[in-house]
Order: C-alpha cells, then sequence, then structure tokens
C-alpha cells in the first residue's frame, strides 16, 4: 500500500534568509515535497550567500523566488501573488535580522514583504512559521528576544530554536530544528485541534515480564499503534503522556514519554496520573501473566532432562483499574482478538466497564505499519477501513472527541 502523504494538497512558500542552516532547508524542501505538498521558495539575498538558488529550485522543482521586481510576473505584485495561493509560509532559517525586519513591519526584500502581506485572517489565513537559526548569543541577545516575542503576538508561530553545537563551534540555544522535526511541525499544525487544551494518558507497546536475569515472558506488540496515538493526539492540540513498554520508537514531537519494562510499572507509572487526565487510551498489549518469583541468577539446566516449573501470577488490569478510579477519565481499551473481533470487544467493553473499545486483529497487525480498527460503544459499532496507523490515529482522536463533547455535555 502506498505510504500516507500527510502534506498532499498542500501549497508551502518556504522561505529562506541568512544563515549557516541553509544547507538543512535543502533537506526540508525534500522531506515537504515527500509528503506530497508543492513548494515554492523564496530567497533573500543574503540566503544566496549560503545556498544557490539552483540547488533550490532543482528540489522544488520551481523557479526560486528572489525579487520583488521580478518583471516575469504578469501583474509585477510577486508578494501577493506567492502569498495567496499559500496554504502555510515556513522561514527557515529565521535570522536574527530577519526577524528584526518582521518585528518591525519592514518590507525591503521580497521575503519579509510576502510575510507582511499574507492574509492572517479569515478563510484564507496563512499561518507564518519561524525556525530560528543563528548563534547563542545572538539569540539571547535581548533585542533578539524583545523581536522574536513580538512577532509571536503578532501571530507567527516559533519553531524552535533547539539547543546544542552551532556551527561556529558554541554550544547552546539557536540552532535550527533538524528538517524532519520542521516537517512534523508543519504536518501538526494542518490538523484539527480537536483535543485543544485536554490532557491524553497513552500506553503503548508490549511489557516483559522477567523470568531470570537473561529471559522473560512478552510479545509482539511492536507499539505502533500506540505512537500514532500518541502523535495524533498531540497534533490535535492535547498535552500527551505516553507510558511505553520496551520498543524501538522514537518519541513524537512534544509528547511526555515514561519507559517501563513490566505490566507492574506500567501499572504504576499510569494509576496515581490518570485522574489528572480526560483520556486514557490502553493500546499496552500487557502481558496477563508473570512469572510469580524472578530469579536472582540465571536458571541452569540441571542435567535431568526436566524443564524447570515456572509458576506464574495474573498482572494488575490497568485499563480496568483506571475505569475503577471515581474521577476516572474517558476510557479507551483496545483488544488485539485472533478472530470475532466485534463480539470480543464488545464482551470487553463490559467486563472492563469502559465507553469505547477499539477492536482489531492483533497477529494481523502486529509490526506492521496499517491496521484495520472497529470501534465498539454503546451505540454501536464503526469500521476504520484498513490504513496507514497514523491516518487511523488521526481517525480515531476524531472519534474519541466527539464522544468527549458528547460525554462532557451528559455529566450533571
Ligand atoms: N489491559 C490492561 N492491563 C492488562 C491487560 C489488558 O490495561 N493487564 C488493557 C489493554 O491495554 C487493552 C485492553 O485492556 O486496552 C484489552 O486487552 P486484552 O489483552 O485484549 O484483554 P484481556 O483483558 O487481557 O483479555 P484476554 O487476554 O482474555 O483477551
Amino acid at each position: 500500500m502506498s505510504t500516507l502523504q500527510s502534506l498532499a494538497g498542500r501549497h508551502i512558500v518556504v522561505g529562506l534568509s541568512g544563515g549557516i542552516a541553509c544547507f538543512k532547508s535543502a533537506e526540508l524542501v525534500r522531506e515537504l515535497t515527500r509528503e506530497g505538498a508543492t513548494v515554492q521558495v523564496v530567497m533573500t539575498e543574503a540566503a544566496t550567500q549560503f545556498i544557490t538558488p539552483v540547488t533550490m529550485q532543482a528540489l522544488s522543482g520551481r523557479p526560486v523566488a528572489l525579487s520583488q521586481w521580478d518583471a516575469r510576473e504578469p501583474n509585477n505584485m510577486a508578494h501577493i501573488n506567492l502569498g495567496r495561493g499559500a496554504d502555510a509560509i515556513v522561514v527557515a532559517p529565521a535570522s536574527a535580522d530577519f526577524i528584526a525586519q518582521l518585528a518591525q513591519g519592514r518590507a525591503s526584500e521580497l521575503l519579509a514583504l510576502l510575510c507582511l502581506a499574507r492574509p492572517r485572517t479569515g478563510e484564507h489565513a496563512c499561518p507564518l512559521l519561524l525556525a530560528p537559526a543563528m548563534n547563542r548569543e545572538m539569540w539571547s541577545h535581548p533585542a533578539t528576544q524583545r523581536n522574536t516575542t513580538q512577532v509571536v503576538a503578532d501571530g507567527a508561530v516559533l519553531l524552535g530554536p533547539a539547543a546544542g553545537e552551532q556551527a561556529c563551534g558554541e554550544v547552546g540555544d539557536g540552532r535550527m530544528l533538524e528538517p524532519e522535526e520542521l516537517r512534523d511541525e508543519l504536518i501538526a499544525c494542518f490538523q484539527p485541534k480537536v483535543l485543544a487544551g485536554r490532557k491524553v494518558l497513552v500506553t503503548a507497546g508490549p511489557t516483559f515480564e522477567s523470568i531470570d536475569p537473561v529471559r522473560g515472558i512478552t510479545n509482539h506488540s511492536s507499539g505502533k499503534m500506540g505512537f500514532a496515538i500518541a502523535r495524533a493526539a498531540q497534533e490535535a492540540g492535547a498535552q500527551v503522556t505516553l507510558v511505553a513498554g520496551p520498543v524501538h520508537l522514537a518519541t513524537p514531537r512534544h509528547v511526555q514519554r515514561i519507559d517501563v519494562r513490566s505490566a507492574q510499572q506500567m501499572h504504576d507509572a499510569v494509576l496515581p496520573r490518570a485522574a489528572a487526565h480526560d483520556v486514557f487510551i490502553a493500546t499496552a498489549a500487557v502481558a496477563d501473566w508473570r512469572p510469580a518469583a524472578e530469579a536472582g541468577q540465571k536458571i541452569k539446566k540441571d542435567g535431568s532432562g526436566q524443564p524447570p516449573w515456572l509458576a506464574l501470577t495474573e498482572n494488575p488490569d490497568i485499563l480496568a483499574a483506571v475505569a475503577r478510579l471515581p474521577d476516572r477519565p474517558y476510557c479507551v481499551g483496545f483488544a488485539a482478538e485472533s478472530e470475532d473481533v466485534a463480539r470480543h470487544a464488545r464482551e470487553k467493553l463490559t467486563r472492563k466497564n469502559v465507553p469505547l473499545v477499539v477492536g482489531n486483529l492483533g497477529p494481523a497487525t502486529f509490526g506492521r505499519d496499517d491496521n484495520k480498527l472497529l470501534l465498539v460503544d454503546a451505540d454501536g459499532e464503526r469500521e476504520l477501513a484498513t490504513a496507514d496507523k497514523l491516518t487511523l490515529a488521526r481517525e480515531l482522536v476524531r472519534e474519541i472527541a466527539q464522544r468527549l463533547h458528547r460525554h462532557g455535555a451528559e455529566q450533571p
């Protein structure tokens, strides 16, 4: 199946002002086009000292806009034409001087002129995102801080900067975000903020139950669905905490991650936090049992040919425990089944006393990038057709937001 293109149909203006970080902008353009966007590059004169318009034209597939005096524009109004067709303008890198120009509303070059002339309100409002990149002293200078505060107050969105090693060899705040991070920020900017102001707690991945220091019981859950849900909830405006079992996945941006190993650790991480959240989504494939006692040393063969006898004890049911809390969040369970998803999902809805259970065929989906979900609640069933996990996660987040809204309305 084709990979998800989260920016399909979007037209993005990528502006470059002068700075070493211009080399990262080339990769940013590639990332945005890979996600399906069309990209129009606009460069200041200073930016052309760092990377050539030829490179940027080749990567974006369009001539780079460099001057407000370009007579090829039929109406000679490049600053209006470029802004009107754009879904967003992202200036990366945004230099100290460029931010100063914006703060003062100056428009001596095409890029600043374009930012000033962009529609800020109404149906065609075009968000302006700025990715500052400069030396740490320049970034922390009161003038830059003042200007940045002003441009944010005027409606720009600040992306970063990050802290780290700088081109000059110094270490500190002022590094431009990486192209993949900027791409994800831009993708998030287009997602509807259906969970704005909400706090969401997610469990994800398998758990690992130790038998001895080198062995354990676990399962094939990759954590991908839970991580996609955490990302989708964050993109939708929620503050997200992700309690993750042992998985090899990158933490979605702005998500607070707590790593655990065993079901008991997951339980202990979730329970004290749950009531402070509006939504709890239990995607983790929690091991149902753990060895009754963990051997302190590696268990050795005793030569008898008889395998050791392993006593198991049941793990706490995290979802059911959260659902029993007096001030419980809106609880969403997952049911990974090997057959008859609808029946098992409905049975879990009742047994765990939760308002929504999401069923899927476990063995068919573990580790894969796509999935198919069945939403089961008191009103009936609804299928979310096979798609990649991020698309499904976004749909599920919308479904949860609608139910949360209704749920809130039903509360006394
Ligand atoms: N769950 C949990 N804690 C457990 C077991 C399950 O929080 N100890 C949660 C899962 O994260 C999932 C839901 O409960 O959201 C259903 O998990 P599943 O393993 O399918 O159900 P079980 O209750 O274990 O039932 P069974 O194994 O009999 O299918």
